[in-house]
């Protein structure tokens, strides 16, 4: 269609206040700078049109910059309806050189406290390039599945013809999805196709959404080639967990400005999020209680000194509950009801079903007050309250502003080198999904040590030999878990 949006965001007028953060955040972000000043000269994204849709935060749109810096265009969304900062989105639109009067920046389509109905409708928009004068994208930068999801189910759903309604019990979220797809389908029969077959690959950022990549691998589904940001080292082992222990603590103080020291804190898995969380909880001064399901994490946790039980033994005795595991049903509406008046919950894993929103939106007599944005007093018919973040979406970026520039320049800097490897190296990666080599994890780190004045041991050539590892790396194996 011709009458593509050039951007949508909350208030341009936010764009010099985002100007500044970003320009504060470059100097945070040591490795995205250093890959501009190394691939900009060459350009060697030129002819890349990516359709990023990752939490649109200062730090993304350094992100951006950076990708456009190496000659890629660009159209970008949210992958969640509350984490979007306006201000930087603003900058994102006006860009660098534009003004609010005159935006030059890059289509953003993202605003803090979107409708479901607006999110997909956004993300629709990442897919639409007629402005740029192509159909749709010939790359995908992922957080959580999202875009993939509805390329993949788009062509599927051409492929059949048509449709299928929401089953009973379905979210209303895919109800959503569903809408959008079967407008698309009376407006085109392959668009679609047509889209996914012009699709090279995706770089994916998340634990959720590198889950639904292998899934679909194994389903013989997969339509082009992935690879998985989340598990380079420099990603998950860094974001995921000192990422966490900086955010959390920042949300639950923005939202509640509750004192965590001495209150009792329960955190559900201990996988990276979850170290990072109960670290952070425990470093504030709370008792910091820890569930988990996989023996491996859970004896982990209790070598690490944390107590470790299932929710239904701490409903009783915990103050704030936060989960961070990826999976459903992990808070049920039973556990809510059986709550202390006034316990916090909130949610750090990627998608709100961790904790049944659905079932505690549906309980009769359950009220929903609003204290402010994104915080919300549920008042339970048992007459206890809890309070809820984010409506149990991801409430680091729902009710502060996600992790800090230095560590998301390490998760970003693995972005840059997938989408490069991806877009320059095509014909060496078949449909699968695949993680960044070794020495490539290492150039990330490597490019964040002077920032911290971190000085580097060499080897000797002698003690390279010995060990039998390169002077210049990789110093380890593929299947060393740092
Ligand atoms: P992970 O796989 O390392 O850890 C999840 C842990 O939860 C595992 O150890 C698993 O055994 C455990 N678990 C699963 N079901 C459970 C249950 N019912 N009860 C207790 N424990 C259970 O994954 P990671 O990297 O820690 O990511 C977790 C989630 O956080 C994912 O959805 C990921 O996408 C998201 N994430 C969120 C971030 C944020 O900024 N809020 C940053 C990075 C990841």
């Amino acid at each position: 269609t011709a009458t593509a949006l050039p951007f949508k965001v909350a208030d341009l007028s936010l764009a010099e206040a985002g100007r500044h953060q970003i320009r504060l955040a470059e100097h945070e972000m040591p490795g995205l700078m250093a890959l501009r000043e190394e691939f900009g000269p060459s350009q060697p994204l030129k002819g890349a049109r990516i359709a990023g849709s990752l939490h649109m935060t200062v730090q993304t749109a350094v992100l951006i910059e950076t990708l456009v810096a190496l000659g890629a265009q660009v159209r970008w969304v949210s992958c969640n309806i509350f984490s979007t900062q306006d201000d930087a989105a603003a900058a994102v639109a006006v860009g660098p050189t534009g003004t609010p009067e005159a935006p030059a920046g890059i289509p953003v389509f993202a605003w803090k406290g979107e409708t479901l109905e607006e999110y997909w409708w956004a993300t629709e928009q990442l897919f639409d390039w007629s402005a740029e004068g192509f159909e749709g994208p010939n790359m995908i930068l992922d957080d959580g599945g999202d875009a993939t999801l509805l390329v993949h189910k788009g062509r599927e759903f051409e492929l059949a013809g048509a449709v299928p309604d929401a089953a009973p019990g379905d979210s209303h979220e895919w109800t959503v999805i569903l809408d959008t797809l079967r407008r698309s389908l009376a407006a085109s029969p392959d668009r679609w196709q047509r889209i996914a077959a012009g699709i090279l690959g995706v770089t994916e950022e998340t634990t959720t959404g590198v889950h639904r990549l292998y899934d679909l691998h194994a389903a013989g589904q997969l339509l082009f080639p992935a690879i998985n940001v989340n598990d380079s080292v420099t990603k998950s082992k860094f974001d995921n967990k000192y990422g966490i222990r900086h955010s959390l603590p920042d949300g639950i103080n923005r939202a509640t400005d509750v004192l965590i020291g001495g209150k009792v804190a329960f955190v559900a898995g201990y996988g990276d999020v979850g170290k990072g969380s109960a670290e952070a909880l425990r470093g504030q001064g709370a008792r910091v209680i820890v569930s988990e399901i996989d023996p491996i994490n859970a004896l982990q946790a209790a070598m690490d000194g944390f107590q470790v039980a299932r929710i239904e033994s701490v409903l009783e005795v915990a103050d704030i509950f936060v989960t961070t595991t990826g999976n459903k049903d992990v808070i049920t509406v039973a556990h809510l009801q059986g709550m202390k008046h006034q316990a916090i919950v909130a949610n750090v894993g990627h998608f709100d079903n961790e904790i049944d929103m659905a079932g505690l939106e549906s309980l009769p007599g359950a009220e929903k007050v609003e204290i402010k944005p994104q915080v919300h007093e549920w008042r339970l018919p048992n007459g206890r309250s809890i309070l809820v973040l984010s409506e149990g979406r991801l409430m680091n970026l729902g009710n502060a502003t996600g992790h800090p520039s230095f560590v998301m320049s390490n998760s970003f800097s693995n972005q840059v080198l997938a989408q490069l490897e991806l877009f320059t190296k095509t014909a060496q990666y078949p449909v699968g999904v695949y993680v960044l080599p070794k020495v490539l994890d290492e150039k990330v780190a490597r490019l964040h040590l002077a920032a911290l004045g971190v000085e580097l041991t060499e080897l000797t050539p002698a003690q390279a030999a010995y060990i039998g590892v390169p002077v210049a790396g990789p110093y380890k194996v593929d299947h060393y878990r740092y």
